[in-house]
């Protein structure tokens, strides 16, 4: 609890924490492009840490790409990445002491597909409601909810959920494609405890949607949701393997939320221009 408000010497070097990440995101996107393996992407992002004068990185890196960008805590970071395959890269320094904790998906050959883009437009829509959300006095449940509703409204959208309550924000089948919660707070750990937004709190929104085609077998073996399987059938078959997770770093100020990790390109057209741009 005493961790939940940082001083104003500790706002400093977070910021220089997320601003470390953050350019180091970038110098994976660079480097990134068919043929490259997810440990060249992984060793640029490292690399930019300790060249930037971090200690080393904050979390294990994740570097997911194809179907890896499906799982969650994927740290093999072994796979040769090819034409179509998404990248998802969790990674975040430690300066300091304090880590950041930032996450960017693209594609690896630099244009995102059809497919790819409406799942990415989903999770960037429910990214900015969630920080929309976010506010001085303000709860963890009111983000939370509002990055659910934009979840819910787009799996609706392509098929990947028909009950209408998905809408809401408040189905399970929510669950299915966004199996974990899009906020905690970041410090001297990665997952810190955090409580009512104030000044002074450091947190992340971190909507991910992951079509794994598991999550539908596991449903269709179940008698009480075959059903729901045969419906959602066509949407996996179009989206499977798909994963995508966008995650920004904050610091509550009086005025609302700072997006401290504003240097990681995330629009689509941002990250089609400097994905491959590098050597
Ligand atoms: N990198 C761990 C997390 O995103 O929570
Ligand atoms: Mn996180
Ligand atoms: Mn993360």
């Amino acid at each position: 609890r005493q961790r939940r408000v940082k001083t104003p010497y500790e706002q400093r070097v977070m910021r220089r924490a997320v601003e470390i990440a953050a350019e180091a995101h970038v110098q994976g996107m660079r480097i990134a492009r068919p043929g490259r393996w997810e440990y060249e992407v992984e060793a640029a992002i490292e690399g930019w840490f300790l060249k930037s004068g971090a200690m080393s990185w904050g979390y294990p890196s994740i570097v997911g790409s194809g179907p890896n960008a499906t799982i969650l805590h994927y740290t093999r970071s072994t796979r040769q990445m090819r034409a179509g395959d998404l990248l998802l890269v969790d990674a975040g320094a430690n300066y300091q002491g304090l880590t950041g904790d930032i996450t960017r998906t693209y594609p690896v050959n630099g244009r995102f597909t059809d497919a790819q883009r409406e799942i990415y437009e989903i999770v960037l829509e429910a990214l900015n409601a969630g920080i929309l959300a976010a506010r001085p006095g303000g709860t963890v449940e009111a983000i939370t909810q509002a990055v659910r509703v934009e979840i819910g409204r787009g799996l609706l959208r392509v098929g990947l959920a028909n009950d209408p309550s998905a809408a809401t924000g408040r189905s399970a089948q929510i669950d299915l494609w966004f199996p974990h919660s899009p906020v905690h707070g970041i410090g001297i750990d990665v997952h810190e405890s955090l409580g009512v937004l104030v000044p002074g709190s450091t947190f992340v929104v971190e909507p991910g949607i992951y079509v794994r085609p598991d999550t539908l077998a596991r449903l269709a073996s179940d008698p009480a949701q075959a059903e729901l399987a045969r419906a959602l059938g066509p949407a996996v078959e179009r989206f499977k393997d798909i994963g995508v997770r966008i995650e920004d770093s904050l610091l509550m100020t009086p005025g609302g939320p700072e997006i401290m990790s504003y240097r990681a390109p995330k629009r689509v057209d941002e990250l089609e221009r400097v994905v491959g741009t590098g050597r």
